[in-house]
């Protein structure tokens, strides 16, 4: 075991080579990339597009990133036109994407940048971590990837793809430090950025978490968990702690073909988002049942929806009104609404309301 873990370090050197190699026939073909370096404005403007990107990839996979991507920059190609958006617009936008706090830490960057920086992203990671939103996966990618600086990224393609290569058999959560030390010494001073970027696209197209592509991996011959046959026990599962579950209640009221909702607070889950009145699941005492008097009646499904940290099981209550009842607000139920929604407001409305 020490003779392959050594003989591999001997090798490493020219991992960063063969993945960049790779990169260049294989890499994915995505809009926040270009591959013309000649195009002056595309890079000028290329911080605010990995930032962007990087922001919405937290949380979210590639593939269901990309048309919100588009849209986003159509609607607000530079970082000028994103500080002077309309809040509510961008958290409609960023509606389906979830994790809704991220959306507001980017329309506080954009201000900070704008204003503060002249509209220049900083190149650095000490500066970058001051920005709300952005955290240390975030600075080092925009440093490696929008101003090609020595940056060690590492998110979970990345540590499974060195866990495997270093043949790592513990659960990830017990072996980061050395992971990120493991990726810190791979990654080249030159080129970082692809470096960072053809790991990732490694760890999403062939090094997947099940079934990986081995025989196609330009790594095979020197990946430890390869060598030994052992890749499908790398990186070992770690137990997943159950969710806790919570209970509350949520009220759809329709007049016709419009229906009853609230804007959210702007702190706490679901921040500004347009939902229908809710009850009891985040211990709130504003509202004690009922938002208004009307002919409630239970629907015979509950509604099932997972957030980060808790499970929700929400009751439905629905009721045909025949009035809006003053202080509420009423919006026409259609396509655009739905879009505007988020995830737990759109499965509680299309499983309640059938036209
Ligand atoms: N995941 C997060 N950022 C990425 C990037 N720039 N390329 C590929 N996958 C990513």
């Amino acid at each position: 075991m020490k003779k392959l873990i050594s003989k591999s370090v001997a090798e490493q050197k020219n991992i960063p080579n063969i993945l960049l190699n790779w990169y260049k026939d294989n890499g994915r073909t995505l809009p926040w990339r270009s591959k013309n370096e000649a195009d002056l404005v595309f890079r000028n403007n290329y911080p605010y597009l990995i930032w962007v990107s990087e922001i919405m990839l937290q949380q979210t996979t590639v593939k269901a990133v990309i048309p919100y991507f588009n849209l986003f920059i159509d609607t607000w190609p530079t970082v000028f036109d994103l500080a002077n958006a309309k809040e509510e617009d961008v958290y409609s936008m960023w509606a389906g994407l979830g994790y809704y706090s991220r959306a507001r830490n980017l329309i506080k960057c954009a201000r900070i940048i704008s204003q503060d920086y002249k509209g220049h992203f900083p190149n650095s990671i000490g500066e970058l971590l001051k920005l709300p939103g952005i955290g240390p996966y975030t600075s080092a990618a925009i440093v490696a990837i929008a101003f090609d600086k020595k940056a060690t990224v590492v998110d979970a393609n990345v540590e499974r793809v060195m866990a495997r290569i270093f043949s790592l058999r513990k659960p990830i959560i017990e072996v980061k430090k050395q992971i990120y030390s493991l990726s810190d010494k791979l990654t080249p001073t030159e080129r970082s950025g692809d470096y960072a970027q053809a790991v990732m696209d490694l760890g999403a197209t062939i090094c997947r978490p099940i079934n990986p592509l081995c025989y196609r991996c330009p790594l095979n011959k020197v990946c430890l968990s390869r060598i030994k046959n052992i890749v499908h026990l790398v990186p070992k599962k770690s137990r997943r702690k159950e969710k806790p579950i919570r209970y509350g209640t949520i009220y759809v009221a329709t007049q016709g073909r419009y229906v009853v909702l609230v804007r959210r607070p702007s702190i706490g889950l679901l921040p500004n988002m347009l939902c229908p009145p809710t009850f009891g699941w985040l211990d709130d005492k504003a509202l004690l049942g009922p938002p208004f008097a009307a002919s409630w009646k239970i629907s015979s499904n509950k509604i099932y929806h997972a957030f980060t940290h808790f499970k929700l099981v929400l009751s439905v209550y629905k009721a045909e009104i025949s009035k809006i009842p003053s202080g509420s607000e009423a919006h026409l139920f259609d396509q655009n609404l739905i879009d505007s929604l988020p995830g737990l407001a759109k499965k509680v409305l299309t499983s309640s309301i059938k036209f």
